[in-house]
């Protein structure tokens, strides 16, 4: 059985489809006092389907789905805090209509970044939700998340999905001299697998800093020869967009010709994408851990490989 988080349908029928199992379908509520009732009427414990749904309020659907015994798959992307109660809720809730094995599959994890405290006083936020995740999950499914050790945060086991290679198929096959770049030093593991999926170009990164304070982002370019060659900048995320429109400017200004943008997580928050468009992005490719126009393919087989 698979339990979809709102930002995370897509990813989740392909899932079912992959795993040929069944898809619940979710009724997302929100209480005048702002708080969140996710539940899952489908989702029934063996001859009890009036009983548990009794303790979420809902009505039952007399033919649901027994997952009494068997696994239930969560599958949410934490954008949001409230994508991060919908989560616990759904595992929850499977657990109490009785399932036997709950699996959190979080395709993009919030607040992974914060994988430390960077100043004093601050928490370790992308350990304080992996906590919370593994309280109610037997064990837990990411993709690509920010740096692998995150998985070590999860007090269940935890795997990493690489979805790096699916983001070789959107990108034209008529490439010239290409270069897979990333914009720093810890993303050039997914732009050697990005290359190495296309099948020819070559890899490098570039240097970047950012102010902390300000968001500002600098690049300074790599020693490998752009101009008149195709570039793909690879990373992990694109959040505000600052690092991406700040490298495709910089090859714009070396003559590159044309430069593609490919994440595995598609955030593109506020005014990302403008941005992209106006350094002079010549398309943009991701994948449906985060489900946007841009979200060219799925990471369904990869995360199915790991289930
Ligand atoms: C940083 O290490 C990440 O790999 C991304 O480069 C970064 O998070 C992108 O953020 P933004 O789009 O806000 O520049």
């Amino acid at each position: 059985m698979i339990l979809p988080g709102s930002s995370s349908q897509a990813l989740a029928a392909a899932l079912a489809d992959a795993l040929d199992e069944p898809l619940a379908v979710p009724e997302f509520r929100r209480f005048p006092d702002g708080e969140l009732l996710v539940s899952a009427p489908a989702l029934v414990g063996e001859g009890d389907a009036a009983g548990r749904a009794g303790s979420t309020g809902t009505d039952a659907d007399a033919a649901g789905v027994d997952v009494d015994g068997g696994r239930a798959v969560v599958v949410a992307s934490t954008l949001t805090s409230d994508a991060h109660v919908e989560l616990l809720q759904l595992q929850d809730a499977a657990r109490e209509a009785g399932a036997d094995e709950v699996v959190a599959v979080v395709p993009y994890m919030g607040y992974a970044r914060q994988d430390k405290a960077f100043k004093p006083g601050q928490p370790i936020s992308a350990r304080a939700v992996a906590r919370a995740i593994g309280a109610e999950a037997d064990r837990a499914v990411l993709v690509n998340p920010h740096e692998p050790s995150i998985a070590d945060f999860f007090d269940v086991p935890c795997e990493a999905v690489d979805a790096g290679g699916t983001l070789a198929e959107p990108l034209p096959g008529d490439l010239s001299e290409p270069l897979f770049l990333s914009p720093d030093a810890g993303a050039i593991d997914l732009a050697e697998t990005v290359r190495g999926a296309y099948g020819r170009g070559d890899a490098d990164y570039f240097e970047k800093s950012r102010d902390y304070d300000t968001g500002e982002v600098e690049i300074s370019p790599s020693g490998a020869p752009v101009e008149g060659r195709d570039v793909v900048l690879v990373d992990d995320i694109v959040a505000t967009g600052s690092t991406m429109s700040e490298a495709v400017a910089v090859l714009g200004e070396r003559d590159a010709a044309r430069v593609f943008v490919a994440c595995v997580h598609p955030l593109l928050a506020s005014n990302a994408r403008t941005k992209l468009e106006a350094a002079g992005v010549e398309a943009i490719y991701g994948t449906d851990t985060i489900e946007r126009d841009v979200s060219a393919v799925s990471v369904a087989d990869d995360v199915a490989a790991a289930l």
